[in-house]
């Protein structure tokens, strides 16, 4: 698919204010850092479209960008962040999932792994919370350019492994990397599959 606009629509906190709207979109999602603004850059080929930054918990508010004007791409704060305080988190975490429960068109929740590490508990309490919610979604590995390809490799295996320790199979998953657009046909084209749905 062809990127030929992308264009910021609104930024909030409050699920009810997101654009009213039945236009299917796909949210990223996953620990502060691991690459979500970056990969929405990516995907559409937008330097500056969503704020990125080496500091973890740049994003704090669910954003809406409009895609060749017929899909929403949705850039959601990072979970996990150690360094904001306790009620700043709960509240991070009270729109976030208001936003899946609540959003109907969003079709398809991308969560984010950085390819570099181990299976973390809090990304499968995610996953976990979204399979009990039937909600939708993949798996992103991130970040794929900072790893030797059978490093790689080795890592996707082990993650697989220890998915497969709680679910009966590997949900569909991409690898991909921001810096050398590894993967971005591939989203594209998925995205495109679920649109034409
Ligand atoms: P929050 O909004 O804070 O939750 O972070 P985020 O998940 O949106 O991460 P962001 O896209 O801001 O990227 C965090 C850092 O990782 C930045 O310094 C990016 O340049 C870097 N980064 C993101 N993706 C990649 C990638 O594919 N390769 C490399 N080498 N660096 C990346
Ligand atoms: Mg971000």
């Amino acid at each position: 698919m062809k990127i030929k606009s992308a264009e910021f629509v609104i930024s909030n906190s409050d699920v009810s204010r997101c654009p009213d709207s039945p236009l299917p979109e796909y949210a990223f999602i996953g620990r502060s850092n691991v690459g979500k603004s970056s990969l929405i850059n990516m995907i559409t080929g937008r330097k500056s479209l969503a704020k990125t930054s080496g500091r973890p918990g740049k994003t704090q508010l669910i954003n809406h960008f409009l895609i060749n004007g017929s899909w929403h791409l949705v850039d959601l704060p990072g979970y996990g962040y150690a360094r904001v305080s306790k009620s700043v988190k709960k509240t991070f975490q009270k729109f976030i999932t208001a936003y899946f429960e609540q959003r109907r068109q969003m079709l398809c929740a991308f969560v984010l792994i950085d390819s570099r590490h181990d299976a973390q508990p809090i990304d499968l309490e995610f996953m976990q919370y979204l399979g009990e919610n039937g909600i939708p979604f993949c798996i992103i590995f991130t970040k794929a350019d900072k790893l030797k390809p059978k490093a790689l490799e080795r890592n996707v295996e082990t993650y697989k492994t220890q998915m497969l320790e709680n679910w009966e199979e590997m949900p569909r998953y991409f690898i991909t990397s921001s810096q050398s657009a590894l993967g971005k046909e591939e989203v594209l084209h998925y995205i495109e599959s679920l649109n034409e749905q």
